[in-house]
């Protein structure tokens, strides 16, 4: 009796390896264990087996039924998941894999990143600072007078107690305030003015900042590194010159052009026939501004500059509208 269970067992689990779909599958279970299936029927003989083997044959009967029906069950699961796969409509496992499209660097980024690396190769550190300032970083500390015009809301956006910086420069005295001389930085980031935006004005826009403090530094360290800078972004041919100017936070200030790129200094339209366009700030940095930073005037003097991205940009690419940066227009992003 055992051994005519043991073939049922043998038969069905061949019958269930051999099945191909869900129907085959069915008969299997009725065959074996419907109401007039194989084991169904040893089982519903059982009375007629000696009572001494009785309790053996049913229990491994029983066995084999929750054998086999484990068995349909999971191949019943094989099946399935077979069939969905090949439901799916357009389902090709075969098929190449898409490539994911990977996102660009925006062109004032580029621009950033690029003046950043030449100064970093000439030894300055990169400093960041917040966005939202206090009126002592942004104008006290820089050495502007309480009453300084650049304060008035027509010029400045206030939140709250704070102002959106309008130049990089705070960064100076924050990192100033850290540090002990001698040391270098350059230090870009987005700043805001109450401005009418139109083809070279935008409230939002990027700069530079660039200081440098250390023993017996001059005002020809600057002419020399800001020279150095230029001719590596736009070509050894291109020309510096400075002009006196003014700044609340530098003494003596001055205005940095260099010769124009579109026509080489030969007098165009983008540099009003002038042959040359403006284009940073700098001077010596104030020793006013040192002393408020707890920097020793007596022994320590320094230079420092700022630059804005966009204008640079302006030139770079022979662009002539600000706002393009702004737009966010795929057409002209994907031109870089
Ligand atoms: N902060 C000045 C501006 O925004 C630029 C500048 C920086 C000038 C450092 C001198 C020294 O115009």
């Amino acid at each position: 009796m055992i051994e005519r269970l043991q073939t049922i067992l043998k038969n069905a689990e061949l019958s269930i390896m051999d099945a191909e779909d869900l129907k085959s599958i069915d008969d299997i279970r009725v065959k074996y264990l419907g109401k007039s299936g194989e084991l169904t029927e040893i089982l519903k003989g059982l009375n007629q087996v000696s009572a001494d083997l009785r309790p053996q044959v049913g229990k491994v009967s029983n066995e084999i039924k929750n054998k086999i029906a484990e068995l349909l069950d999971q191949k019943k699961e094989d099946l399935d998941s077979k069939v969905n796969q090949s439901a799916i409509p357009g389902w090709d496992p075969t098929l190449p894999g898409r490539k994911s499209v990977i996102g660009k660097m925006h062109p004032l980024m580029i621009v950033q990143k690029e003046i950043a690396d030449i100064f970093k190769n000439l030894g300055f550190d990169v400093a960041e600072g917040p966005d939202l300032e206090t009126d002592y970083y942004n104008f006290l500390a820089l050495n502007f007078p309480p009453d300084h015009p650049a304060r008035d809301a027509q010029d400045t956006f206030y939140v709250k107690n704070k102002v959106l910086r309008t130049h990089t420069s705070p960064i100076q005295v924050r990192e100033m305030e850290k540090r002990k001389p001698p040391f270098k930085f350059i230090a870009p980031g987005r700043v805001y003015r109450n401005e009418a935006i139109d083809a070279t004005h935008h409230h939002i826009f990027h700069q530079v900042e660039g200081f440098l403090v250390d023993e017996g530094i001059q005002f020809i360290h600057l002419k020399g590194v800001l020279d150095v800078f230029i001719k590596k972004f736009f070509g050894a041919e291109v020309k510096t010159r400075f002009r006196p100017s003014f700044f609340p936070f530098t003494e003596p200030s001055a205005e940095m052009d260099i010769s124009c790129v579109f026509c080489k200094g030969q007098g165009c339209r983008i540099c009003k026939q002038s042959g040359w366009v403006e284009m940073m700030g700098c001077g010596m940095i104030d020793p006013v501004v040192l002393k408020n930073c707890g920097i020793n005037d007596e022994k320590w003097t320094g230079f420092a500059f700022g630059m804005g991205v966009e204008r640079i940009a302006l030139f770079k690419y022979g662009i002539d509208d600000i706002r393009l940066f702004y737009q966010n227009d795929i057409r002209f992003l994907n031109e870089f």
